[in-house]
């Protein structure tokens, strides 16, 4: 049995409000602990989006009767709520941005949307952008002009991570993350996954792209799950939205590879633990701890996950090391499979800052 920290995941889907029906905070926070994740970073680009007091406060209550493990809520950007975005920052986990289409309806299509966030944000409050290939370097240039901190969601391609590296030799404060599924997947395991289930923004990438991911791993701030739960009806459906669950799937995943010899646990605790926490300025949770049966092979079934999208793209891999235990704030919260914890267990880490 090895003792890691409780992981942080920068990005996650708790699709509440809005869609309780792929997941909702427990669900979620339930998935989350089950992979040896104690807080989450939640999305806004939920229905309705989270982009001004009253929709926050539809989110944070919900996480608060809910969640089992600790939480903060991003804030989504519009073209209209520059101003008000910045006032609510302390209450949140950071400022999203979406500057190239994926799902739900936030977008900033102009630029200068891009430049009036980029100019209000608060500077030590977290901004993260989904922005891919020549998006990433527009925004990095823009970023750059108000010399503030920029974290870049979900890279996937050997140009976009190429691109980081030369941003960071000259000195600019860009921070990045990196999911499972860009580093395990490619394209070529879309005909076996199915065009729909394959459905995921950024798309899986070639081949060249997910090696060019694990060459540059110096430059790799984060892992991130970017946990995106979608129904297998939708899934498999004639719209078949983009997004993989992941919480469940991540840690064993990285355990693997570090069995493997691919990556060090020490690789893994920087990006899932101690990197997200000060990049996205997180509170340390005291007497906190993930223990793991690293000797344990298995084999992920979706049927068997807590997550409500009820599949996941790694059906059938066999992976090395389980989640046995997981204690929070000095509360067993999760043992062999169950959680433990009441709903509403789940701490807002920005509650404070108000
Ligand atoms: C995400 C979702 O479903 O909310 N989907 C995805 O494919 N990653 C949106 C996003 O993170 O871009
Ligand atoms: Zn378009
Ligand atoms: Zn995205
Ligand atoms: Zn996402």
């Amino acid at each position: 049995m090895v003792q890691l920290p409780g992981f942080i995941d920068p990005h996650v889907h708790m699709r509440e409000p809005g869609a309780t029906h792929k997941e909702d905070w427990y669900s979620g926070t339930a998935a989350a602990l089950a992979g040896g994740v104690t807080m989450v970073l939640a999305m806004p680009n939920t229905q309705p989006p989270i982009t001004d007091a009253e929709s926050l406060n539809l989110a944070l209550e919900a996480a608060r009767q809910k969640a089992v493990c600790d939480y903060a809520q991003y804030l989504g950007a519009t073209p209209e709520n520059a101003s008000i975005a910045a006032e609510l920052a302390p209450q949140t986990a950071g400022l999203k941005m979406y500057l190239d289409h994926t799902y739900g309806p936030l977008r900033l299509a102009d630029m200068t949307d891009w430049m009036a966030h980029l100019a209000h944000w608060p500077y030590e409050m977290p901004l993260a952008v989904h922005a891919e290939g020549r998006t990433l370097a527009a925004v990095i240039l823009l970023a750059a002009f108000f010399e503030r901190p920029l974290h870049l969601c979900h890279v996937s391609r050997r140009e976009e991570i190429l691109i980081i590296r030369a941003a960071k030799e000259r000195g600019l404060k860009v921070t990045c993350e990196v999911t499972p599924h860009h580093l395990f997947l490619s394209e070529e395991d879309i005909p076996a996954l199915g065009q729909g289930r394959a459905e995921v923004r950024p798309a899986l990438a070639s081949p060249r792209d997910r090696q060019a991911l694990w060459d540059n791993l110096d430059v790799i701030d984060c892992f991130a799950t970017d946990h995106a739960p979608h129904t297998l009806a939708e899934k498999d459906g004639n719209t078949p939205p983009p997004g993989f669950p992941g919480l469940e799937t991540a840690l064993p995943l990285l355990l693997t590879a570090v069995a493997e010899g691919r990556l060090t646990l020490e690789d893994v605790i920087r990006r899932y633990y101690v990197n997200p926490q000060r990049i996205f300025r997180l509170p340390a949770q005291p007497e906190t701890w993930v223990e793991v049966d690293s000797e344990s092979t298995w084999e992920i079934r979706g049927e068997n996950l807590l997550t409500r999208a009820g599949w996941t793209p790694f059906e059938g891999w066999r992976v090395r090391g389980r989640v046995m235990r997981v204690v929070l704030r000095g509360t067993e919260v999760y043992r062999d499979g169950k959680v433990l914890a009441v709903p509403g267990f789940g701490r807002n880490v920005r509650a404070n800052a108000m």
